[in-house]
């Protein structure tokens, strides 16, 4: 696996730590991110996985910068790619590259509210669900097959923060999860829909009741 990140890391982090804890017949064999600065850099050198930085401010063209990216990415042959909290649009030249092995996690309930500001958008809303998505990715920004749901409360009192933070708690659940079963083929991509051949479910419900 080659991980793409822009920031904290976090999912990057989780995976990394299931992959070795459950022992996977896999490894993330290179973290890249576009930000020079993104602190998921040094954690992911701290569990010894080499690093690159594309920087996506060096490169006038979409297009050039998604060579550029994939010239990093191809040094590693991987079989899967996994945007984790990878924080730019991808052309569909890059996505079809790398078709049916291209993953991402949206803070979301897909197909309810693709891009940015998800949690702000789903209390305005008046959800009383939030969760995110594992899904793959196609030129459709976040609209790919999705893999796993997990759900989770709006809770009364709820702020931004606090909803993005109880839905990150479990990305870092069904992140692992949805890679595992990938990578096992327990999971499988057919004609545009994602079948589970384990018979689990391919949702989750993080959150207590609601009274
Ligand atoms: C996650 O909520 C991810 O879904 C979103 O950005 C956040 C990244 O967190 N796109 P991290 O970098 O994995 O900690």
């Amino acid at each position: 696996m080659v991980i793409l990140i822009s920031g904290q890391g976090s999912n990057m982090e989780a995976v990394v730590k299931a992959c070795a804890a459950e022992q996977w017949p896999a490894r993330v064999s290179a973290v890249i991110s576009n930000r020079p600065q993104a602190p998921g850099l040094a954690l992911a050198r701290a569990h010894g996985i080499a690093t690159a930085v594309v920087d996506h401010t060096r490169y006038a063209q979409r297009a050039d910068f998604d060579h550029a990216l994939a010239a990093a990415i191809d040094t590693h042959q991987p079989d899967w790619v996994v945007l984790a909290g990878f924080m730019r649009v991808l052309g569909a030249p890059f996505v079809r590259r790398y078709e049916g092995r291209l993953l991402n996690i949206h803070p979301s309930l897909l197909p309810a509210f693709p891009g940015l500001h998800t949690h702000r958008r789903a209390l305005a809303a008046g959800c009383a669900l939030a969760g995110a998505t594992v899904h793959f990715v196609s030129a459709e920004l976040d609209h790919g097959p999705i893999v796993l749901q997990s759900a989770v409360p709006v809770l009364a009192g709820d702020t931004e923060a606090s909803l993005a933070a109880r839905v990150l708690a479990t990305e870092h659940d069904i992140y692992p999860q949805a890679l595992r079963r990938l990578i096992h083929g327990q999971l499988r991509l057919q004609e545009g829909l994602v079948l589970a051949t384990d018979q689990q479910p391919r949702w989750c419900w993080a959150g207590q009741e609601a009274a």
